[in-house]
């Protein structure tokens, strides 16, 4: 690893100086921020799984769609347990994705085509194939490398039994036994994920110094910004006490990675003072760069805690996703989101989807819209989504959104109205999550699926060996980016003139002022000029005098139908 310590590093930092603001205008505050997840955006070497060489030749159609920056899922050096999420070097490439050369070209290009890059930082845990990791097994108990993660000896008659209770995100329990260099069992170590993900023990100030200069290495070489991933973990409760029992997988994966459990792991109030010295790391450089926050939390009070002024600048509004598509819901988060963000002088962020949960065109279309994060939808789920209506819905709930004051994450293939993958065959399946609860939890497969560029290419256009990590369902070529641009009433056309619209009238760095007078179903405000209503009821609303610029879907006959959001210039 190389770190450079200060902010003057002699690295060609490719840093974006002419990007949009000058120096203090926080351009995150309005920013559109789009996730590639690098596994299944563009594959340029032809072997399935996508690289950061693809990514840098797709770039264009990125400016071109209107987003203000890319945010990066991890594509450092990992045995891809858990796609990437568990890092062997945080300072290298995975060679699956490329090399550092092929990132610099990345950054370049992003900058010069007017993107920030924000990259992901994992600092929960790290791969048990890291050197730190691995270090620590060879030392054995009671050493300094063991200090770096949570060891503990077990509990039962001979320590036979986990050290508490806890249970792993991803099924079964969260502590793993080791083996000592004699071949008897030994200590446990903490993985609040998988196995192959040990926890570090962010008590030890050695883990502090580690995650500095990893930022730093990422700083000078140009990043933007960094999606700081489980940032509600990181600091557990002293002594580690169990949990008190809950039923069970089901409300273990879907609300505990939430946070609305009442947990010792989840959003301790130490772990703030790891932000402020982050915070305090990228105030040394130059260019505005960001901290945005994925911390499961509930409610939204708490999640601000994670943008106080010196802390981090987002975090992902995730009340805001998980909210079911009923005007009366949507208020109350829309305000509630506006009230706490804005209450500790941050932005609040809006998303709908991400490579954690159910693409938002089947989520809309399930009743009861709940396949959260983790769980996924497969064959047999009990609940199928109804596409026409899942597509139509995630239209008006995307135009919705982009018309809100804030920052507004996308993801990939969502722009293209892409349906989550469900007829994906078990063998297939890569998410540990499957895999750790016996295929009881189908898992974020579906959402990661390699997305189509053209109809008729091979892999449509993914790559042009036809190879695919997971399979594309045929019904992909109808969604595929080439099949859309230019087309009148695409979904794809939908997002850009959004976005360009979103930009022209200021939006994200807009007011909301709620409209009265519209029905308990219909979702009505101005930002600026802008009238902006979505009718989620049965009856149809009247549109307001003035220029209708954007509508999700067609009219009816001077009224805005179901599921249809319009944005009207007065
Ligand atoms: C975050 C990531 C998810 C990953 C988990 C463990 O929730 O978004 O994909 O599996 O953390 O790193």
């Amino acid at each position: 690893m190389s770190h450079e310590n200060t902010a003057t590093s002699t690295l060609p930092t490719g840093h974006p100086r002419e990007l949009a603001s000058a120096p203090g205008s926080e351009w995150w505050r309005s920013a559109v921020i789009y996730q590639i997840y690098p596994r299944s955006f563009a594959d340029a070497s032809g072997d399935g799984i996508g690289d950061l060489a693809g990514i840098t030749q797709r770039l264009e159609s990125l400016a071109n769609l209107g987003v203000d920056a890319v945010w990066l899922s991890p594509f450092f050096r990992s045995p891809q347990k858990d796609a990437g999420y568990d890092v062997s070097d945080y300072c290298n490439v995975d060679p699956i994705f490329g090399t550092l050369d092929d990132f610099d070209a990345l950054r370049d290009r992003a900058h010069e085509l007017g993107l920030r890059v924000i990259v992901d930082l994992v600092p929960n845990h790290c791969s048990s194939e890291h050197e730190w990791f691995q270090e620590a097994m060879a030392a054995g108990p009671g050493s300094p490398e063991r200090d770096r993660f949570i060891f503990r000896p077990g509990t039962g008659e001979s320590g036979e039994l986990p050290p508490n209770n806890w249970h792993s995100m991803f099924g079964g329990p969260a502590w793993t036994r080791t083996t000592n260099a004699d071949g008897t069992p030994g200590d446990w170590y903490l993985h609040l994920f998988d196995s192959t993900q040990p926890d570090f023990d962010w008590t030890n100030p050695w883990v502090w110094e580690q995650f500095r200069q990893i930022l730093r290495f990422w700083l000078d070489r140009g990043v933007d910004g960094f999606r700081v991933d489980v940032a509600h973990g990181l600091m557990k409760a002293e002594g580690l006490p169990d949990i008190d029992e809950v039923d069970e997988a089901d409300s273990e994966l879907a609300e505990g990675l939430m946070g609305s459990l009442e947990v010792p792991y989840w959003g301790q109030e130490t772990v703030h003072a790891v932000y402020r010295d982050w915070h305090a790391v990228l105030a040394e450089y130059e260019g505005d760069r960001v901290l945005c926050a994925e911390a499961w939390v509930e409610p939204l009070a708490k999640a601000a805690l994670w943008v106080r002024p010196d802390e981090m600048h987002q975090a992902f509004n995730f009340s805001y996703l998980a909210t079911p598509w009923l005007a009366p819901r949507l208020r109350d988060v829309i305000t509630e989101s506006l009230e706490a963000f804005t209450g500790v002088g941050a932005p609040s962020t809006w998303v709908l989807s991400n490579h954690d949960v159910v693409r938002h065109a089947s989520r809309l279309g399930l009743a009861p819209y709940s396949a959260g994060p983790v769980s996924g939808i497969g064959p047999s789920s009990p609940e199928k989504p109804d596409a026409a209506l899942g597509l139509h819905r995630a239209r008006a709930a995307t135009a919705l959104m982009l018309a809100l004051p804030g920052s507004a994450y996308l993801y990939q293939g969502e722009e293209l109205g892409l349906p989550e993958v469900i007829e994906l065959d078990d063998d297939y399946r890569q998410d540990p999550s499957f895999h750790r609860t016996a295929g009881e939890v189908y898992g974020r497969d579906g959402c990661r699926v390699p997305i189509p560029w053209e109809p008729d290419a091979p892999a449509f256009g993914f790559n042009t060996t036809g190879e695919s990590w997971l399979p594309q369902p045929e019904t992909f070529a109808q969604f595929a980016h080439s099949a859309q641009a230019g087309v009148e009433g695409s979904t794809l056309e939908l997002y850009r003139r959004a976005l360009a619209l979103r930009a022209e009238y200021g939006f994200g760095l807009g007011a909301l002022t709620w409209l009265e007078g519209y029905g308990d179903d219909v979702i009505a405000f101005r930002n600026g000029d802008v009238t902006v209503i979505a009718n989620l009821g049965d009856a149809p609303v009247e549109v307001p005098a003035g220029e209708v610029v954007l509508a999700s879907d067609p009219l009816d006959a001077g009224s805005i139908p179901r599921d249809t959001t319009v944005w009207v210039t007065a």
